[in-house]
């Protein structure tokens, strides 16, 4: 399969749902499934082909269903096995399909598998998990959990430590074992029987570990990165194995979430011979606002430049080799328009320019809820109003350690924090943004009652509009899915210029990411073109200057 083979989930735009914080239809205060087929028309006015939702299995909640302890069946709060089966109906009546989370690095620590695991030596789960005796008295290695503090805990009964990447509530699952893999692969089948068509696999980066487990570089808070095994030894034996077991049985969508992964790596695992997954996310361009050591809490800002290089690395490095997903957001990261555009004077015309610059690119692209209206990250002037344990436990760690005062550590949060994307989804300007008539289990973004779905819905020049504008010039002209991508202007400080070419077709697509006029010239090839799109009312080809966050498209 060449990269121009025409396949639907190449040609698709994927949204992605944070049930939690998507739509409330019981007032509880917590998102749940039926609110998510309530908004299913919604959704079907955007335009999107695919619902990615993230884990809505039976979870404790340690970190908001990113730890289950039932892979089949319904977390309590967010409704019934039935509500599920109601809503795929009806997405599928939309033509919408339904992506799940699979979330199989680790289990949660109340999954039956870990408590049969932990109760002896011999049970037959102990294998399933990551079992290790001490190093004279403290961890086996010094892996860092991604959430603060050591990845490992150590378990009185029978003095040995568990491995976990993630919080001690969620035990890494041991791949190397071939019943844990059948485990997974049985559990797929059963939801692609049920008809849901892919997954967006989480961390499935890391689920390979070197047998002898060893040390990594120290980070800030004197533990190597949970990211020490990505890409290990067997990643791509069990992934070509989940590919002959379950995946090539159906038609599928499948994303790895790869933390850690280098272009060389997603070489494979995003080959175009369909011998494991469909594509990957990489973390390159969102770990530029990291500081060298890879910590994120800091206040730099992301580098154009560098970002240019960046992402055209992975434009022209997977170019007929493999498939890229192309995201801004995700209920990990940021908003973008904060991040990257300017959420006060420019947010429309900066979210907007932001929405041109990704949807253009080689690739699949995610929108992310709430992305869609330019939703803005929250500043909570109190670490008592977050909800994230990321934040939380980094606050207390970092600030305890000395690492950062109290203030600092707040800044870096409000910047940063994973919660900024989780407020809840601004509907309309009623009570809690429409989002529930309840107290919601995480504060609303107060500027609901000027950003809002109904407001945005409504008005023509919104950015729901503008994104809906993009997601249906992708479906009229194949040569944003499949052209060939090239960078203009590498060293340009305030542009992002590229072309895309297909047969005898031609795009620029030129954005301004300052928020001052900036000088430019079109090329010559261009100046008879037409304008495709551009986020500005009028647009003018012969200006030879760029608007503030000006975004402009042109075709010949
Ligand atoms: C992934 C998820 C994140 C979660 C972690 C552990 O990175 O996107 O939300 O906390 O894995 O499952
Ligand atoms: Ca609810």
């Amino acid at each position: 399969m060449s990269n121009l083979e025409r396949v639907w989930w190449k040609e698709s735009v994927v949204y992605q749902i944070y049930p939690r914080s998507f739509n409330d239809s019981n007032n509880d205060g917590i998102g749940d499934i039926n609110g998510i087929t309530e908004k299913l028309e919604y959704l079907q006015n955007l335009g999107i082909d695919v619902i990615w939702l993230s884990p809505i299995y039976q979870s404790p909640n340690d970190d908001n269903g990113y730890d289950i302890s039932d892979y089949q069946a319904i977390m309590n709060e967010f409704g019934t096995m039935d509500d599920f089966e109601k809503m795929l109906k009806k997405a599928h009546e939309c033509n919408i399909k339904i992506v799940m989370d699979l979330v199989v690095n680790h289990t949660s620590d109340e999954h039956y598998w870990f408590t049969e695991s932990k109760k002896s030596k011999d049970n037959p789960y102990r294998d399933y998990y990551i079992w290790r005796d001490g190093k004279n008295g403290k961890e086996p290695n010094n892996w860092g959990s991604c959430f603060s503090g050591p990845a490992w805990e150590y378990d009185k009964e029978t003095e040995m430590y568990y491995l976990h990447l993630f919080s001690k509530k969620q035990p890494d699952l041991n791949w190397d074992n071939p019943k844990v893999r059948n485990e997974v692969f049985d559990m797929m089948k059963w939801w692609l029987d049920k008809g849901v068509d892919g997954f967006r696999m989480d961390v499935i980066s890391l689920i390979s570990k070197k047998p002898d487990l060893p040390d990594g570089k120290p980070g800030i808070n004197g533990y190597a990165s949970f990211n020490e095994p990505a890409n290990g030894p067997h990643v791509h034996d069990y992934l070509r194995e989940m590919r002959t077991e379950v995946l090539n049985k159906y038609d599928t969508l499948t994303v790895g979430e790869c933390s850690g992964v280098t272009l060389e790596e997603a070489k494979k695992y995003a080959a175009t011979d369909n011998s494991e997954l469909n594509m990957v996310f990489q973390f390159e361009h969102t770990d530029l606002d990291s500081d060298e050591n890879g910590n994120k809490w800091t206040d730099k800002k992301i580098d154009l430049v560098e970002l240019k290089a960046v992402l055209s690395k992975w434009q022209k490095g997977l170019e007929g080799i493999a498939w890229n997903s192309l995201y801004w957001c995700n209920h990990d990261q940021p908003r973008i328009v904060s991040r990257l555009g300017d959420d006060k004077e420019y947010r429309e015309i900066s979210a907007k320019m932001l929405a041109t610059c990704l949807h253009f690119m080689q690739g699949t692209p995610y929108v992310y809820q709430g992305e869609e209206l330019g939703m803005t990250n929250i500043a909570f002037d109190d670490i008592s109003d977050y909800r994230d344990l990321d934040s939380i436990n980094a606050y207390y760690e970092l600030t305890n350690k000395g690492v950062f005062s109290k203030e600092e550590m707040l800044r870096y949060i409000n910047i940063k924090s994973r919660d900024n994307a989780r407020t809840p989804m601004q509907w309309d300007d009623s009570v809690n943004a429409g989002f529930s008539k309840g107290e919601p289990w995480i504060k609303v973004n107060p500027n609901y009652k000027e950003i809002n779905a109904k407001e945005q819905v409504s008005r023509e020049s919104s950015v729901f509009n503008y994104y809906k504008k993009l997601i249906k010039l992708r479906k009229n002209n194949p040569i944003m899915v499949y052209g060939i991508y090239d960078l203009l202007l590498a060293d340009s400080k305030e542009i992002y210029a590229y072309t895309r070419t297909l047969d005898n077709k031609k795009l620029l697509v030129v954005c301004n990411f300052t928020n001052k006029f900036v000088k430019f010239d079109m090329p010559k090839e261009f100046v008879n073109g037409n304008v495709l799109v551009c986020n500005y009312e009028n647009s003018d080809i012969h200006a030879n200057e760029l608007r503030p966050y000006e975004s402009i498209v042109i075709e010949i």
